[in-house]
């Protein structure tokens, strides 16, 4: 998919895992934003955690699917009243994938039910805000989650090898760190590559502790 834009500007977000927001650091980038004033909010993926339907183990006593939809439609319903002009993409990450593979898994058969979509969960139709299931090029960026280009874990200048296997300018997030690659042609044209950092906080992640990020 593709959208063709001139001379607008944009604010990538990531990775806020929802509840397990970092507040001091969102509280900066709605102050970037509101500095800005983008004509586009894009949301990169891992907005929602949603750890209650996780295939990791997990604790059902902690995490509650009610609890994180509730949480999350909260935190959207306020964004998008906060920026209510503003056009907003949501593109999926892997943990917004985790409500359609739990029900791949454990309950295929509503997997044509629309109402047990992101989507609808979420009332982003209601919110406005536009939801993608793809990697997108907006202007002359792609904008992908990070998942898809099936780097291992531990893989070492994510920048730069996603710049080696896409071959374009790419933005994304997934990987919690803050990366950036310039790969200057024989054209004479610079291109680059960029790691988006999290927004999250990750002692309130439960599975992951002792993240490195
Ligand atoms: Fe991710
Ligand atoms: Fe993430």
């Amino acid at each position: 998919m593709e959208i063709s834009i001139h001379n607008k500007t944009e604010v990538f977000l990531s990775d806020l895992h929802l509840p397990c927001i970092h507040q001091e650091a969102y509280a900066l980038a709605e102050k970037i934003i509101k500095d800005v004033n983008p004509h586009i909010i894009f949301l990169g993926g891992d907005i929602v955690d949603l750890a209650s339907v996780s295939s990791w183990l997990h604790n059902p006593k902690e995490v509650s699917l009610r609890r994180e939809l509730h949480n999350s439609r909260q935190w959207l319903y306020r964004l998008r009243d906060t920026f209510s002009r503003k056009t907003i993409y949501y593109l999926r990450g892997n943990h917004e994938d985790r409500i359609m593979h739990y029900i791949w898994k454990h309950a295929p058969e509503l997997s044509d039910i629309d109402e047990l979509s992101i989507t609808k969960l979420l009332n982003l139709d209601q919110m406005k805000i536009q939801y993608l299931k793809q990697p997108i090029r907006i202007g002359k960026l792609w904008h992908f989650h990070g998942d898809e280009t099936h780097l291992y874990n531990n893989a070492v200048n994510v920048a730069l090898n996603v710049f080696r296997r896409l071959l374009n300018n790419v933005i994304m997030g997934h990987w919690h760190n803050c990366q950036a690659y310039y790969h200057r042609g024989v054209d004479r044209k610079t291109r680059g590559s960029w790691v988006n950092p999290c927004l999250c906080n990750s002692n309130d992640l439960a599975y992951d502790r002792f993240a490195n990020w």
